[in-house]
């Protein structure tokens, strides 16, 4: 057979054999053309399943129990998810769990967009019983583990059912941290708040019993929910409230409280469950653990935590391990360990010892309780000023020379606070350079930048980044927010202008000055859609 007839043969019975329905073999004619392509299969990408909004029905007739994530192709925190959602994928296939994981592109499915209300990339949502209406939302963390984690807590049953002090003991020692709740009646509504929470609470694990050998076992009259650890304490009682029931929030706090360790060392892995951890006061030992001098003070820290375990989270920062940003944050120096400091989470204020080198049990239990009576001033965090902070056309602030730049009577102070990471504060830079090269004659107008992330103000706190304030010359420290947009042209406008801004609602008077977009509508990080 010669080279020709071959391929010829083949694409023939490709056309005779192919697939079905699509109208262009022979054989095909007699059926009625469907009115709508259904594939016979969802297809698959590294084990996730690619839906549009064709195949969402049919995915969920074949997959009750489906994850599904919306996103969009130029979407970066989606891609960053992408390899954590196909390992989760691998790691339920394993198992054979029965729940499955899938995607859409939300930029190619409006419709689907609609029907579920989703707002944003990635949205991921849970559908259970091939039920369509009313998916739950997914909230659980982003990496393999956690999703799949997550699905197995709502697949199978979120706590071990425990029958005898074997099987109670096992599960006891199989974690660090394990959560036994003890209902007389399993038929109890309390029972069915207990596992919810269980299906939300991934880092720990749960187990279940009304078998009264067990509250004998472990001294228990009443329903209590148990929290045994391998440390500190060792075990936690919350006893439910006879009269109110078990309450979720409560039930919560509780567990994030008693499963952290008394004193925790701060790294990558323990600072989520820090911030976590609704324990709004924070107490810092920051130590510089090669050194033995320094080690030797962790005794006495840990030994003042007990008293105020769920009120102030005690934290060990090593000031060698890549915790530069928390020393930054603090406006410390590695030199300055060993040394306390104090933050309260809600309002940021954060408050240092007079001698923060001096850690006894009785030093460290007198500091807390100093500053939760508020014996104790809060303190602003400032870089030194940098010897040459005026010769350049952009002054240098930082939080010690910025009231008496900024509010400097004589001088219209027009200044750019910015973080070192944020990239529309790069963009914008060679504009603010060239504005400071302009003015830098005019005696009394002065363009200056400060490092908001390593310096805090005063008079009033900077919250995103750029933020651009102008303090026109004169008494009474008025302090004017600049809204237009970032580019030589207006900041001069607005500086020749004494700090006019451009009108409030620049989308309702097209003739305005500043039609533009103003600064606060700039894309943020956020992926909207
Ligand atoms: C910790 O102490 C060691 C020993 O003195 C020193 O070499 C090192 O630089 C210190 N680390 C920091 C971050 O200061």
């Amino acid at each position: 057979m010669d080279g020709q007839l071959l391929p010829v043969l083949l694409l023939l019975l490709l056309r005779a054999w192919g697939p079905r329905g699509q109208g262009t073999g022979p054989g095909g004619s007699l059926e009625e053309p469907p009115k709508e392509e259904v594939p016979e299969e969802v297809p698959e990408e590294d084990g996730i399943l690619v839906l549009s909004q064709r195949t969402l029905g049919l995915a969920l007739q074949e997959h009750p129990t489906l994850l599904v994530e919306f996103y969009a192709p130029w979407c970066g925190p989606c891609r960053a998810l992408a390899p954590e959602y196909s390992k989760a994928a691998a790691l339920l296939a394993a198992e054979s769990a029965r729940a499955r994981l899938a995607k859409v592109d939300g930029s190619s499915a409006p419709e689907l967009l609609e029907e579920f209300a989703v707002t944003e990339y990635p949205t991921l949502k849970f559908f259970r019983d091939g039920n369509r209406m009313h998916p739950e939302e997914y909230t659980g963390p982003r990496e393999a583990e956690g999703i799949a984690e997550w699905l197995r807590r709502r697949v199978g049953p979120s706590a071990t059912r425990l029958e005898d002090e074997e099987g109670a003991q096992a599960l006891i020692e199989a974690r660090d941290v394990v959560v036994i709740g003890f209902f007389q009646n399993l038929q109890d509504e309390d029972v069915a708040t207990f596992l919810t929470l269980a299906q939300e609470a991934l880092d720990m694990t749960f187990g279940l019993t009304d078998q009264p050998k067990l509250f004998q076992k472990f001294g228990l009259t009443k329903d209590t929910v148990v929290l045994f650890k391998k440390f500190d304490e060792g075990r936690a009682d919350f006893p439910v409230d006879e009269e109110l029931g078990l309450d979720q929030g409560d039930l919560s706090r509780f567990l994030l409280t008693h499963s952290m360790h008394l004193v925790t060392e701060f790294n990558s892995q323990t600072s989520p469950k820090i911030f976590a951890a609704k324990i709004l006061n924070h107490l810092l030992l920051f130590v510089n653990q090669t050194l033995a001098p320094h080690q030797e003070l962790l005794a006495g820290f840990g030994e003042a935590a007990p008293p105020f375990r769920g009120q102030v989270l005690f934290v060990v920062v090593d000031v060698g391990a890549g915790n530069n940003h928390v020393l930054q944050y603090f406006g410390l120096k590695a030199e300055e360990a060993p040394t306390l400091r104090f933050i309260n989470m809600e309002t940021t204020e954060k408050y240092a010892p007079e001698d923060g080198g001096l850690v006894t049990a009785a030093s460290v239990a007198a500091f807390c309780h100093a500053v939760l009576s508020n014996q104790v001033e809060p303190y602003l965090v400032s870089q030194e000023v940098p010897p040459d902070w005026d010769q350049r056309p952009v002054k240098t602030l930082v939080g010690k020379n910025f009231e008496q730049v900024a509010f400097d009577e004589t001088k219209n102070v027009f200044i750019k606070f910015y973080a070192p990471w944020c990239a529309h504060c790069k963009k914008m830079a060679p504009a603010w350079e060239a504005l400071a090269e302009k003015y830098k004659d005019h005696e009394d107008i002065i363009i200056a930048e400060l490092d908001a992330t390593a310096n805090e103000l005063e008079a009033f706190a900077v919250h995103s980044f750029p933020t651009l304030k102008y303090f026109p010359a004169g008494p009474g420290g008025k302090v004017i927010d600049y809204k237009g947009s970032r580019d030589l042209e207006t900041f001069s406008k607005f500086l020749d202008s004494g700090g006019q801004l451009p009108a409030e609602k620049p989308t309702e008077e097209p003739t305005a000055p500043f039609p533009e977009t103003p600064a606060n509508s700039t894309p943020g990080p956020k992926e909207e859609l």
